[in-house]
């Protein structure tokens, strides 16, 4: 029996429904949540990221504001906004889109976003947050993949679930968020000897390395969940995930497409995250 597709494009846009009673919840108050982006350099990927965070925002009821910074750019320069849009209290989330140019240290960048409106979840106080089991903002990409195991009525507790890639904004925290559900959890990457018997073996396969297609159906237990947190553009221009999904849709239990998986809920979690911040500054 082919897989159940989950629908990340449904899932998101009822996760936007409902934020916006919250922002309406806001408004009333006289609280609108605003989002900055940082994009700097000329990344065309990134640049159509933030479009799309954009537009979600304009959807959601949020404010939000895009400030751009050409190549070349200095850290100071980036740091010195970061500090400006910290003070400003029409900003209730701050993200830096990546991956920065040149070479700029993003950790160093990321660090210089006030914790109170770290709406990727990035900041090492969010990620240390996370380590730790206390409550913070969770990164959007990790956070999406959970809600949509979720809504699919996926078992997780005692599960193997094995994620390939380990990123600082996909991987890493996907594995925390999927230990916290008790899963038993295996990371992957470019350096592991013989990755198919590892995935062979997941009840919950998390693909987020960015190969198109390197998941295929000899990979898949039959009745697996399958992730696919990929975004690749192929040589024909198409988007592609990370999983051959025609192939493995056959053998899975679920699956994610893309586009219309993971991608739109991070977005939607990212707004999330946003309106949390902002209804914390009411306390
Ligand atoms: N680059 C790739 N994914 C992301 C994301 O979720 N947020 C930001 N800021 N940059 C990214």
């Amino acid at each position: 029996m082919p897989a159940q597709i989950i629908d990340g494009k449904a899932l998101a846009e009822s996760v936007r429904a409902a934020l916006r009673a919250r922002v309406a919840a806001l408004a009333a108050r006289g609280v609108r949540p605003g989002l900055a982006a940082i994009l700097a350099g000329a990344d065309p990927a990134s640049r159509v990221y933030v479009r799309n965070k954009v537009r979600a925002c304009e959807d959601t009821g949020l404010h939000s504001e895009v400030h751009e910074f050409p190549e070349p750019v200095s850290e100071g320069e980036l740091l010195q906004r970061i500090a400006k849009l910290n003070a400003d209290p029409r900003i209730h989330g701050v993200l830096v889109q990546l991956p920065l140019p040149g070479e700029l240290d993003a950790n160093r960048v990321l660090a210089a976003i006030a914790p109170a409106k770290d709406a990727d979840g990035f900041h090492a106080e969010s990620l240390g947050a996370l380590v730790q089991g206390r409550p913070g903002f969770v990164p959007g990409t990790p956070a999406g993949v959970m809600a949509l195991l979720e809504h699919a009525g996926v078992p997780l507790a005692g599960r193997h679930a094995v994620i390939v890639g380990r990123s600082t904004i996909v991987g890493k925290p996907a594995a925390l968020l999927l230990l916290q559900k008790d899963a038993t959890v295996t990371i992957c990457h470019s350096k592991t000897p013989d990755l198919a018997a590892v995935t062979r073996q997941a009840d919950i396969l998390v693909a987020a390395v960015g190969r198109a297609k390197l998941v295929t159906a000899g990979m898949v237990k039959p009745g697996a969940c399958v992730i696919d947190v990929g975004i690749n553009r192929g040589a024909d221009g198409k988007l592609a995930g990370d999983v051959d999904f025609e192939a493995v849709k056959e053998i899975a239990g679920w699956i994610t497409p893309v586009p219309g998986g993971v991608g739109p809920m991070t977005v939607a979690m990212l707004l999330v995250n946003t309106v949390k911040a902002a209804e914390q500054t009411l306390g």
